[in-house]
């Protein structure tokens, strides 16, 4: 029987890695039945694609997610295309040179786009942000500590990489909430099941955003503090952003930044509460906490699929690749792959030999790993300790509305009895 495997269809959210193993032994080349998407699930080939930019470029990203289906521009879309053009003075189709910003481009054009955002993700920029982490942490705690209900979503999840993101921009406490109703609604309209539902969705939020954000760069550029976007609009330095850029890469980092590290952290909980022999070795040992998160990374991978478009033609493990050709590069599955893990489908927090590729490889690595492993570390920590005497409140898992990323929507947890 063939497989019917869809990257884009929300068939396989719940459990996807049953599909994923089926590709890996079956069609390591498959193709998408409706979309034509290729889709590479094993590591060796997943690794190839992201190593190989010139190859694979992640023009593939735009096309995909931005270029296909409900995201092109319609009729339908007149009135949100209106309401953008008069919050954000721009006009939402104009592209700008890099087309489709941090993540969207290829060297060489990545590489100086990169070189302006890395002066803001410094080691020693990410390190000094770990006595708030740990505030923002206890301050966040105090329901579990008074034995009250707490959603590990809600409660912490959430707070802890909103906070910490908008404090690093410089965003004002007040507009914490909108960020992450802005970013939730890019994500959902950009990768969920209302995505055939047209623009509106993705416009109004990123209008409304740039309204805001209108004000704040200008005023960044006249005054620099010390914060993310001063930086990255330091008239100190040559090669600076532009407006579009900036406002390009605060939507990149809500939405790559937000969206997985809480995700990331809504799975480590999960996972440690599925697998109660490992929960009693990180309580027993809570410096094992760091390669716990590691292998939450790698055993439920926050951000499933990557995409890609081929610049040529190209001989994989599974066979060969047209040039032009769509490819989703399927992360989750790579990191289960059995060739590279052993016995990949257990969840153990001593292992060792870890080359998970969760953050991504190559040019595109995840500019905020160090980031989001910090925040992971700093919100398990405060809550391993409170797990053993708590458990879900509903066996049944929601998951979020996306094709891209994986995590509960919520995860209340009650006292035991
Ligand atoms: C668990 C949390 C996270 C995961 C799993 C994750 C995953 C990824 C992956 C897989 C990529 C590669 C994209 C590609 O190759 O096309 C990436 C890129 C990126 N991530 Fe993350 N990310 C996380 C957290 C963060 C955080 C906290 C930030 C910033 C605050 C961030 C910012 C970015 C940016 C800006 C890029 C684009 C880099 C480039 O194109 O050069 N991410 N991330």
């Amino acid at each position: 029987m063939t497989i019917q495997y869809e990257p884009m269809s929300p068939g396989a959210w719940k459990d996807p890695y049953p599909i994923y193993q089926e590709l890996r032994e079956k069609a390591p080349l498959h193709r998408g039945p409706e979309s034509g998407i290729y889709c590479l699930s094993r590591h060796e080939d997943v690794a190839f694609a992201l190593r190989n930019a010139q190859i694979f470029s992640s023009r593939g990203m735009q096309e995909v997610l931005f270029d296909r289906g409900g995201m092109r521009p319609g009729l339908r879309d007149l009135p949100a295309l209106a309401r953008f053009f008069i919050r954000a003075r721009v006009n939402p189709l104009r592209r700008n040179a890099q087309g489709g910003g941090l993540i969207g481009t290829d060297p060489p054009e990545h590489d100086a786009l990169r070189s302006v955002v890395n002066r803001g993700f410094t080691p020693r920029r990410v390190a000094a942000w770990e006595p708030r982490m740990r505030e923002i942490a206890a301050a966040h705690v105090g329901a579990l500590e008074a034995d009250e209900a707490f959603d590990v979503v809600r409660d912490l999840a959430i707070p802890l990489p909103v906070t910490v993101i908008a404090e690093m921009l410089g965003v004002q406490g007040e507009r914490m909430r909108d960020f992450k109703r802005w970013s939730d609604a890019i994500v959902s309209a950009a990768t969920g099941t209302k995505r055939d539902a047209g623009l509106a969705g993705m416009l109004d939020p990123m209008g409304e955003m740039r309204q805001y954000m209108a004000s704040i760069i200008p005023e960044r550029r006249r005054n620099p503090k010390d914060d993310l976007i001063s930086v990255l609009v330091d008239p100190r330095h040559e090669d600076t952003l532009d407006e579009d850029q900036v406002f390009g890469f605060i939507v990149l980092l809500l939405v790559a930044g937000n969206e997985t590290t809480t995700n990331l952290i809504g799975n480590a909980t999960v996972t440690l509460l599925d697998h109660p022999a490992e929960l009693e070795h990180v309580q027993a040992d809570p410096a094992l906490v760091p390669q716990m998160v590691e292998e939450v990374l790698r055993y439920d991978t926050p951000v499933h699929l990557l995409f890609r478009s081929t610049t040529q033609e190209v001989e994989l493990s599974g066979g060969k690749l047209p040039a032009g050709a769509q490819v989703a590069v399927i992360l989750a599955s790579a990191n289960r792959d059995p060739r590279v893990f052993d016995d990949p489908d257990r969840f153990d927090v001593t292992r060792t030999s870890n080359t998970h590729i969760a953050f991504g490889f190559g040019v595109h690595f995840c500019l905020g790993a160090s980031l989001a492993r910090l925040e992971a570390k700093v919100a398990m920590e405060a809550l391993v300790p409170h797990l053993p005497k708590r458990r879900r409140s509903s066996e049944e898992l929601d998951y979020i509305d996306s094709f891209l990323v994986r995590g509960p929507r919520s995860l209340e947890l009650i006292v035991s009895a």
